[in-house]
């Protein structure tokens, strides 16, 4: 059994792993409100792009309980405001506008079908519990059109987190891994610890091995002179954003190691759910980067790794073009470019 990252508590907050204090410790939180829930996606108390979408809606239902009495153009008025304050806490992932937007049309049907404060919430809360459920059952079809691709005795790299701890399920990278472990297949995972925020060795190690998973975790600069040993079968990684061409984003670090994996020959793959697929994009080059705080790059754990007068740069992704992706792992199956709404 895999973590699960998000849930609603008993009283309707957003109840969720504080993903900073691992993997430390393991601290939950009820997020009561949509400022709560904006930012915790803000300070990456939970991350991963379909995992900000679901927060996101389930954020809304949360910042609109008690709303419930109050007339429908209050209850509108709100809404849009909390839209707009959760859309502008990270950039890149479209999964968020994707989600946010679904909401968003839910409440004006309800709306404009005459149904005041109580109705739009009522169907808010069915729509992001439908978010979060539709999206556990991505990843399991993700998982197993991944499977082939790690049969008995693979050696997997991975990079930063794109397991259970950024979805609503099994995750997208990490699905076809945990399938291949449950069919009894041995499998070693080499996981990429991910710079600056260390999302690989605090985040996914600490879930493989919950559930019992060989890992090793590497320094982000060690994955080349795997690849020229040999010793990686395959990578998959997850995407932030998938332009309509199969150009990527995912976290700073993916493009090297796509190429990387296509000067040794091994195979790339990207994992990712259809809500992950921004077909208006034509390609990466409108991909948004959110850029970071420069104290990430300069501190570990709270420690100066920099002078304090040196400058630093954090962009928080990177584009890998569409040529150096072998194929891209979806709900849909193992697919390939060019995309539409669905891949
Ligand atoms: O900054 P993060 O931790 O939100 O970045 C996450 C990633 O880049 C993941 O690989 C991506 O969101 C896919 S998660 C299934």
């Amino acid at each position: 059994m895999s973590v699960q990252a998000i849930a609603w508590s008993p009283s309707g907050a957003v109840r969720i792993i504080d993903q900073r204090a691992l993997p430390d410790a393991r601290i939950e939180r009820d997020l009561e409100s949509a400022d709560a829930v904006a930012d915790a996606i803000r300070t990456l108390q939970l991350r991963g792009a379909p995992l900000i979408g679901i927060a996101a809606a389930m954020g809304l239902v949360a910042g609109t309980r008690e709303l419930r009495a109050a007339p429908r153009d209050a209850f509108l008025a709100r809404l849009d405001r909390l839209v707009a304050l959760l859309a502008a806490t990270r950039p890149t992932a479209v999964n968020l506008r994707w989600a946010l937007d679904r909401m968003s049309r839910a409440a004006q049907e309800v709306a404009g079908a005459g149904g005041e404060g109580t109705a739009i919430w009522e169907r808010l809360r069915a729509v992001a519990t439908a978010i979060w459920e539709e999206d556990r059952a991505m990843c399991r079809r993700i998982g197993e059109a991944g499977l082939p691709l790690v049969p008995d005795g693979t050696t997997v790299l991975t990079h930063c987190n794109a397991g259970a701890l950024a979805t609503g399920g099994i995750g997208t990278a990490l699905a076809p891994i945990y399938l291949a472990h449950d069919a009894g297949r041995r499998v070693q995972v080499f996981v990429d610890e991910t710079r600056p925020v260390l999302q690989g060795s605090r985040l996914t190690a600490w879930e493989l091995t919950q559930a019992g998973i060989a890992c090793t975790v590497i320094a982000d600069a060690v994955a080349g002179s795997l690849m020229r040993q040999a010793a990686v079968d395959v990578v998959i990684v997850g995407a932030d954003r998938i332009a309509a061409n199969g150009d990527f984003a995912n976290k700073i670090g993916t493009y090297p190691l796509a190429v990387l994996a296509w000067h040794h020959g091994v195979p790339f793959y990207c994992a990712a759910p259809s809500s992950t697929i921004d077909a208006a994009l034509p390609d990466g080059d409108g991909i948004p980067i959110e850029q970071r705080a420069p104290e990430e790059v300069k501190t570990i754990a709270g420690r100066a790794v920099a002078p304090a007068a040196a400058a630093a740069f954090n962009p928080a992704f990177d584009v890998t073009p569409a040529r150096y992706v072998t194929g891209y792992v979806t709900d849909c199956g193992l697919v390939k470019p060019p995309f539409g709404a669905d891949p």
